[in-house]
């Protein structure tokens, strides 16, 4: 079996372990990541859209932002819409400037992994047998096949990035964990759709018929999403009816809808409330999903998964020029008070905007009054900005 070593070895090539070896890259520091999947799949599966402020700041300082500043849709605004009509938040007026940028999660993927080709540093795609050892020690070490052969890598530190089903958070022992969860009683069915969007900004909606909401990708496709039960098989919804329900919950009484066209792909998505305290043992280090999970109603999954590489690369670098422990023990803490920020948020996004079935006639008109509230006044306003376009991270 093939021993070799390494600085950071690095378990998922999802946004997070990709970033976090760039980052790394830039400073000196070598790394190995595995990833499970092909090449293509980690490519092609379609995610989030929505970067914060922070994420194309981080992704511009580190030479990676070439595609997504070509590309990329900066909004300066957001639409809200009840009871048949739609209001706009200007997040950029509201925040001094900062913006979301629209740029596929999957293009991300694509430009992060392009860099690291680019690089040299080694990627494995299609592993199996994934598996970390000895964290409490100075020499973790990762094991894990590839083409048939058995490898093992000696690590400094291992960096788990690799998403809520991965096998970095059950490799700590249960007694050492804290876990807080919350589970929604619904999902979204998330569609591509080759249909120019109608409208320049999102548009999140509240419907009798439940929640829907209005995004893009480029100037032909459009992004669209409908709450719908946990468990339903998106293969249940053909394309008119998934046109019928997405008309319905989103036009509103301006006239404005989305344009209806082809649909290229479809998919459900579960909604969750996750997070595991801390996110190290011993030298392991969880970063983004293997470590919290949000709603997506926020849009914060993959932003907080750039926030925590961002610390991370940090702390490593300190580490590895002082031999100092102290960013590497502040990493939980620090990013647990960002996510623990972002999972009120994409709690709150969630509850006003969707129809749980546990709702009696009292709660659907305190929510309406809470869509009122915000739409009306500046303080609310600013408040779902400020937490909407993110935080710069630290
Ligand atoms: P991931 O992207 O999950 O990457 C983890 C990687 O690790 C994967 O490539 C996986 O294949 C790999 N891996 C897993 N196990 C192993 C193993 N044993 N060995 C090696 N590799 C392994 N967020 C939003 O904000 N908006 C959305 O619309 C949205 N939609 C989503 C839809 C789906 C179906 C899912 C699952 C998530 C969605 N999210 C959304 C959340 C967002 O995509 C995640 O927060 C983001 O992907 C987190 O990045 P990550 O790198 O931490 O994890
Ligand atoms: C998108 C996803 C989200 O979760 C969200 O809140 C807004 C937009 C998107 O995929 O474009």
């Amino acid at each position: 079996m093939p021993v070799t070593r390494t600085q950071v070895g690095i378990v998922g090539a999802g946004p997070a372990g990709l970033m976090l070896g760039h980052l790394l890259h830039l400073r000196g520091i070598d790394s190995v990541i595995v990833e499970n999947r092909s090449r293509e799949h980690v490519i092609d599966r379609v995610r989030a859209g929505v970067l914060e402020q922070g994420t194309v700041d981080l992704m511009t300082a580190a030479g990676v932002a070439q595609r997504l500043h070509r590309e990329g849709m900066r909004h300066g605004g957001i639409g809200i819409a009840f009871g048949g009509n739609r209001h706009r938040i200007a997040l950029a007026e509201l925040t001094a400037g900062r913006a979301i940028t629209i740029y596929g999660q999957n293009e991300v993927v694509k430009d992060l992994i392009d860099a690291r080709l680019e690089t040299g540093r080694p990627v494995y795609f299609e592993v199996d047998r994934v598996g970390v050892h000895d964290l409490t020690t100075a020499q973790p070490k990762l094991r894990f096949h590839h083409g048939g052969d058995a490898h093992e890598v000696t690590c400094d530190v291992v960096a788990g990035c690799d998403g809520f089903h991965g096998i970095c958070r059950t490799a700590i022992p249960a007694t050492h964990l804290r876990v807080y969860e919350r589970d929604y009683p619904f999902g979204w069915l998330g569609v591509l759709a080759s249909a120019p969007p109608t409208s320049d900004e999102l548009v999140y909606s509240l419907h009798d018929r439940g929640f829907a909401l209005f995004s893009m990708r480029s100037p032909s496709i459009t992004r669209l999403y409908l709450q719908c039960a946990p468990d339903e098989n998106a293969e249940d919804w053909s394309d008119d009816r998934i046109w019928a329900e997405l008309t319905a919950r989103l036009s509103t009484s301006d006239g404005w809808a989305p344009a209806v066209g082809p649909i290229l792909q479809k998919g459900v998505t579960g909604m969750r409330s996750f997070v595991a305290e801390p996110m190290r043992y011993g030298r392991l280090f969880l970063a983004g999903d293997a470590a919290h999970i949000v709603p997506p109603t926020g849009a914060k999954g993959l932003n907080l998964a750039m926030a925590d590489v961002y610390r991370l690369a940090e702390a490593i670098a300190e580490h590895s020029t002082s031999v100092r422990e102290d960013a590497l023990d502040a990493y939980s803490d620090r990013g647990l008070r960002r996510t623990w920020r972002a999972q009120r948020f994409s709690w709150w996004m969630t509850s006003m905007l969707h129809r749980s079935e546990s709702d009696n006639a009292f709660d659907r008109r305190r929510q309406l009054a809470e869509l009122d509230y915000l739409v009306g006044s500046r303080a609310a306003m600013t408040s779902l900005a400020e937490n909407y376009v993110g935080v710069p991270f630290d």
